[in-house]
């Protein structure tokens, strides 16, 4: 039976008690974790999103009948409980915040029963994160995922201010909208009024913050959820969400140097982390040649070696077919990795296979210098040792090579760099290494589509001194764009825009616009920068990926409060769903059989 809890205010959360309240009288309202029955003591330890604390029940306290209600307590009720603060009357708990005191209590009050849950409210559970998902409510208990959620919430806190401070306003933008161009599909919401046409939710507010910037509001940001229909990973999401800005009359300096702040002030409120300044900055073409990667973690060495020169005239077909189609031989040093069995390395073969590659040639160097390789047979012993050398190769060492395309060969050795510094323990959650990437192809081919696309967006300003080639040879454009990584993850882009419409005419012909297409899709933003825009600039951060970097998970679904899972469905509500024919009738949509 439930009661109420009139007359009862809540003067404590579990953990604000502490030993200097030690006889003064607190109310407290929480779940129970757990009831112990010591014959004439019962103890249970109340949970709230603070914390655990422990009430005291005996008798002479608070009565038989209070006593009685004691013992029907079960884990998940919820109560409310007044009493006075004692020293622990049993040993101390040193695990706990308030491990060193206890309530008496005087007055209990049961506010709900409970079900038994369907798997333990604790930390460190094993339940299959299905269950867990379609009873989200009652994980969203565990005091993991509430600390992650505060720190969510922190973190929020700490942009909103500094930003305020540095003059930023915060604006919102629609949700229901016109498709953006950020390369995803869009999420289409038919409309009712206008039937056969949809609004599109925005895959980010950037056609709109851009609008901002024309409309005079020089700094503004938003938190703003985004919709992408695309295939989840780990570190992604169809709605997720981001830190959005942007700025007028700055340039890519001046956002980097608000966003190097930025990120240092909230690292350092929120997680106590100092960020050292100014942030590493690397080139795209350099993180490509380095670390095979444009994101690439620095937080270990293992880098990218290219020994195409050493390799073009040597007898293996292998390396040479690939230099011969315009493909790259590079190699990294796993080093100490010499005496690898052979079955770990054949299950390095089969994963550089699963990144594309079609083989993954290895040398390890014996302990007296001589060489155990899949491929020396086929070179000369100078160019082993050529190869051995630009490796930096030293007796116990495993050379691992990759020979195709530049981009196979980057996206193999790049992910082997990784999948063996995760082997080999290389990777420490609570080291945070920070790095800029710049000087992005303003383009990347498309095969599929049989063209150049935007690498970020149609709206991003090319290199000064690549503009002659904006269609003549797309291909060496380099953009003003940026990324800020962390740990090898992408926790943020952005770059500086167009503002002249003769630079932004070119950028859609390079596109493969017509001008026809260009307006149709974008023109509200072309017309409106006719009548006078700012030179404007800025960067959106994925929170959730910044999140779960903080709170040192590896679970997007972790540091959102109702996520979906990979089929974008949510496991809790059963979204998506058939609705009525009626409501179809209204859109007038027929549902194809
Ligand atoms: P971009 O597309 O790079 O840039 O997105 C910015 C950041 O958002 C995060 N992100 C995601 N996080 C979770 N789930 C997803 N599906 C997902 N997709 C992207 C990434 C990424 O770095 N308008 C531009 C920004 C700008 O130019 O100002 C934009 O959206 O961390
Ligand atoms: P094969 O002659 O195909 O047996 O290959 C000899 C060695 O080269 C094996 O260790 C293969 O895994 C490796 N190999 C094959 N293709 C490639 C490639 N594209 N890049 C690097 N190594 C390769």
């Amino acid at each position: 039976m439930a009661e109420s809890m009139t007359g009862l205010k809540r003067s404590h959360r579990c953990t604000e008690v502490s030993r200097e309240q030690i006889g003064q009288t607190v109310t407290v309202m929480g779940w129970v974790q757990k009831r112990r029955n010591l014959g004439s003591l019962i103890f249970v330890d109340l949970r709230d999103r603070s914390g655990i604390l422990q009430l005291m029940f005996d008798e002479e306290n608070i009565g038989k009948e209070g006593f009685e209600k004691a013992q029907t307590l079960r884990s998940e009720f919820v109560i409310a409980a007044v009493g006075q603060v004692v020293k622990r009357s049993g040993a101390v708990n040193e695990g706990l915040k308030t491990g060193d005191i206890e309530i008496k209590v005087t007055d209990l009050r049961i506010l709900s029963e409970a079900l038994t849950p369907p798997f333990p409210i604790e930390d460190g559970i094993t339940t299959k994160e299905e269950l867990r998902l379609k009873y989200r409510y009652l994980d969203l208990r565990r005091p993991q995922l509430q600390k992650i959620l505060m720190l969510r919430s922190k973190v929020c806190a700490s942009v909103r201010n500094f930003l305020a401070e540095e003059g930023f306003l915060e604006i919102e933008t629609p949700m229901l909208t016109k498709s953006t161009p950020e390369g995803a599909r869009d999420y289409l919401v038919p409309s009712r009024v206008h039937p056969g046409n949809f609004y599109a939710l925005p895959q980010s507010p950037q056609l709109f913050k851009q609008l901002l910037m024309c409309s005079g509001y020089d700094r503004y940001f938003q938190i703003a959820r985004c919709f992408r229909d695309e295939d989840l990973r780990a570190d992604r999401q169809p709605e997720f969400t981001q830190i959005d800005m942007e700025l007028s009359f700055v340039d890519d300096e001046d956002v980097m140097g608000v966003n190097e702040r930025l990120l240092a002030k909230v690292f350092k409120d929120v997680i106590g982390v100092e960020v050292p300044l100014p942030i590493q900055r690397m080139t795209w073409q350099e993180a490509m040649d380095r670390f095979g990667s444009d994101k690439p973690d620095i937080r270990f060495g293992m880098e990218l070696r290219d020994v195409s020169d050493l390799v073009k005239d040597c007898g293996f077909g292998v390396f040479t077919g690939a230099l011969e189609n315009g493909g790259s031989v590079r190699g990294i040093n796993a080093s100490g990795q010499g005496h690898m069995p052979r079955k770990k390395i054949d299950a390095l073969v089969d994963f550089a296979k699963g990144c594309g590659a079609k083989g993954l040639a290895y040398l390890s160097i014996n302990e007296d210098g001589t060489y155990k390789s899949s491929f020396a047979k086929f070179m000369k012993p100078e160019e082993l040792d050529a190869v051995v050398s630009r490796l930096e190769g030293k007796p116990g060492d495993l050379l691992l090579f990759a020979a195709d395309k530049n981009t196979i060969v980057w996206n193999v050795l790049g992910a082997i760099r990784l999948q063996l510094a995760d082997q080999l323990g290389l990777l420490k959650k609570d080291e945070y290494k920070f790095l800029w990437i710049t000087d992005f192809p303003l383009f990347e081919y498309s095969e599929e589509e049989n063209r150049y696309v935007a690498m970020h967006h149609p709206f991003t300003m090319p290199a000064e001194e690549d503009l002659p080639y904006l269609t003549t040879d797309p291909g060496r454009v380099r953009a003003k764009a940026y990324d800020i990584t962390l740990n090898g993850n992408e926790i943020g882009g952005g770059s500086v825009r167009i503002h002249q419409s003769d630079v932004q005419e070119k950028m859609f012909e390079a596109l493969g616009f017509t001008q026809e297409q260009a307006y149709e899709r974008f023109g509200f933003l072309l017309n409106a920068f006719k009548y006078g825009v700012p030179p404007h600039a800025g960067l959106a951060y994925g929170l959730d990926r910044l999140i779960m970097l903080m709170a040192q998970t590896d679970n997007i679904r972790d540091v959102i409060a109702f996520p979906k899972v990979k089929d974008a469905s949510c496991l809790m509500t059963e979204a998506p769903n058939v609705v009525d024919q009626k409501q179809l009738d209204e859109l007038g949509i027929a549902l194809k059989k």
